[in-house]
């Protein structure tokens, strides 16, 4: 199986990190055309609505954000947040989401950036990002500490399967089995978190959502 060909934790590098700012720089263009034909447009807004809504006047903040797909269906779904801050490495990405979200601040940062400034946060949402990064581990613990007490994380990962293999030989992803990805959740401090399967067409294939909060 070419899963098995391909290992699902290959080494990463600064080199590495810069060379994905580059890449995305460079897809940001094609970027939501592709991931909606894909279906991954329809897969978030499902997600979102399996999402207990939080408090009236949420902080929601959108890390990796690329074109800011996942931050609208939340928007769609749940409806306009009282705040909401998306932050990617991909400079061209965030015009993209800029445009899609216009009243959203956007940060240029890497996840792990201090954040000065911004606040704890009701939900924080983080779509196919930890998967490209070195530490999964300490990228989890890093979204936790973003939270408020009782906030909710909205989490959509790899998963391995022959598909996901393809989609790594360009882009260099890890994927995570549901129990590797409760235990790293868990490790991080989440509680009731709970796999959302997509339903159909490639998410169903390269992806899970997760929801989880911190206590
Ligand atoms: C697979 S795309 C997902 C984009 C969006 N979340 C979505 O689901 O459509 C990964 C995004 O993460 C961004 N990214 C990669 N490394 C990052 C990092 N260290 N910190 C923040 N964003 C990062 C990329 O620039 C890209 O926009």
């Amino acid at each position: 199986m070419l899963t098995r060909l391909i290992p699902f934790h290959r080494p990463r590098s600064p080199a590495r990190a810069g060379a994905l700012q580059a890449l995305y720089d460079t897809a940001a263009t094609g970027w939501q055309d592709g991931i909606s034909k894909l279906g991954f447009l329809a897969a978030y807004a499902e997600l979102m609505q399996a999402v207990p809504p939080p408090a009236s006047h949420p902080h929601v903040l959108d890390v990796g954000t690329g074109t800011g797909a996942f931050a609208r269906a939340w928007v769609d779904v749940q409806g306009d947040p009282a705040e909401l801050t998306l932050t990617d490495i991909s400079p061209a990405m965030l015009d993209t989401a800029r445009a899609r979200l216009p009243d959203a601040s956007t940060v240029v940062a890497p996840l792990g950036a201090a954040m000065d400034g911004l606040p704890p946060q009701d939900v924080v949402l983080c779509a196919h990002v930890i998967e490209h990064l070195d530490d999964p581990h300490a990228s989890l613990s890093w979204l936790f500490d973003r939270l408020k007490a009782g906030g909710t994380l909205v989490l959509a990962l790899s998963r391995p399967h022959w598909c996901t293999a393809l989609v790594r030989w360009r882009w260099g992803n890890a994927a995570f089995k549901p129990d590797a990805a409760r235990h790293m959740l868990a490790t991080a401090g989440f509680i009731d978190i709970t796999l959302h399967p997509f339903k159909s067409g490639p998410p169903s294939r390269v992806s899970h959502g997760y929801i989880a909060r911190r206590p």
